[in-house]
């Protein structure tokens, strides 16, 4: 095998490989029935006409065309992983969460990251925030944290969201991206420079997911076992250290390797690097909160580290990539299949 193709370019290769060494699977229909065979299509004699009672090809078909996800309106191109949080300080006076329940305590989870304003084949190494989400499957039911690599946002009233995300779109009459709306959206809402001084600095060009951090963003409320609440903040910092791209290095991968993010991501932990990001938290009381300069819960401002520091909690691990394990997907039978 080319050592240099890398193993997310082998994925198929090396499924293949390990298929060979398990039991084959069984090819079956979508509805789970087992066939011998989809690579012909019964015929009322060797020339025609084709049968519409060959349920392996009407299955073929009727999934073939409905195969459409529809696209996400925001973070429609991203890509993720599986791995584990891990508690490692004790945070049980704040939340009474079996999620934080111990230190040593473990739970699985899910991260997606993702850009915001391109189409589903856009480019990864765009200026752009990127999400950072967090699905967390614990003992209790699945917590999600969406959150982004920017612990601020660009605007504090949600009424705004579809007007500023439609700014940061296609042009309706010309279907191109136009700077004129993305500007006049920035300029026009003050409350926005924060987060885009944030995004024209090196932090705007993260070098893949695993070089940066992910922030909560929001305020949240944690409860304690004695029903005692205080207001927190989500912080991810990245244990692979801060890494961003120059600008004319994000411009030559957007063509040359547009999905450079997912690649990296991908093969990291392919080969074993399985990146990981310490998880704290900021917490502020509700006397606090009245008395604060400004609205806790303004998303166009952080909280001073000095004021409210950074509490260790864990580490977010990811040391899975997905996986196809349903015989019913096709598409890797299909290669391999051709390929035998
Ligand atoms: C009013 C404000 C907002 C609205 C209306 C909104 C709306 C949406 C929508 C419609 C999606 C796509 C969901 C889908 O199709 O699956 C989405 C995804 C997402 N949003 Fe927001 N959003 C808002 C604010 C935010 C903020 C402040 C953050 C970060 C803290 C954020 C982080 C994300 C992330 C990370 C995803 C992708 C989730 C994934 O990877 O599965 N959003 N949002």
């Amino acid at each position: 095998m080319d050592e240099d193709r890398g193993k997310a370019t082998d994925q198929m290769k090396l499924w293949k490989e390990n298929r060979r060494a398990q039991r084959p699977d069984n090819l079956t229909t979508g509805a789970g029935h087992p066939i011998g065979d989809k690579l012909n299509i019964i015929t009322a004699g060797p020339r025609g006409p084709l049968l519409v009672q060959d349920t392996p090809f009407i299955d073929e078909m009727a999934h073939f065309d409905r195969e459409r996800i529809p696209e996400r309106v925001v973070h429609a191109k991203g890509g993720g992983a599986f791995g584990y949080f891990e508690v490692t300080h004790d945070i049980s006076r704040y939340c009474k969460a079996k999620v934080f329940e111990h230190v040593g305590k473990t739970t699985p989870i899910a991260i997606r990251f993702s850009t915001v304003a391109g189409e589903s084949g856009s480019a990864d190494t765009v200026r752009d925030p990127r999400g950072f989400a967090v699905k967390f499957y614990t003992d209790e039911g699945n917590w999600d944290l969406t959150g982004n690599n920017t612990p601020i946002f660009f605007i504090r009233d949600a009424m705004l969201f579809p007007s500023f995300v439609h700014s940061q779109k296609r042009n309706p009459q010309t279907h191109l991206k136009d700077p004129d709306m993305v500007w006049d959206f920035w300029s026009l809402r003050p409350e926005c420079m924060h987060q885009v001084s944030f995004l024209f600095s090196d932090r705007g060009l993260p070098d893949g997911f695993r070089h940066m951090n992910g922030y909560g963003s929001h305020t949240f409320k944690l409860v304690n076992a004695e029903h005692q609440p205080v207001y927190c903040k989500f912080h991810y910092k990245t244990n692979q250290g801060i890494k961003n791209l120059k600008p004319e290095d994000a411009e030559r991968l957007a063509s040359t390797d547009p999905d450079y993010a997912i690649r990296d991501l991908y093969t990291s932990i392919a080969n074993g690097k399985f990146p990981s990001w310490s998880f704290y938290i900021q917490v502020m009381t509700f006397d606090q909160a009245e008395k604060f300069q400004w609205n806790p819960f303004d998303l166009t401002k952080v909280w001073s580290h000095k004021e409210y520091p950074l509490i260790p909690v864990g580490r977010l691990v990811l040391n899975r990539n997905p996986f196809c394990h349903t015989t019913q997907c096709h598409r890797c039978f299909e290669s391999v299949q051709l390929a035998c």
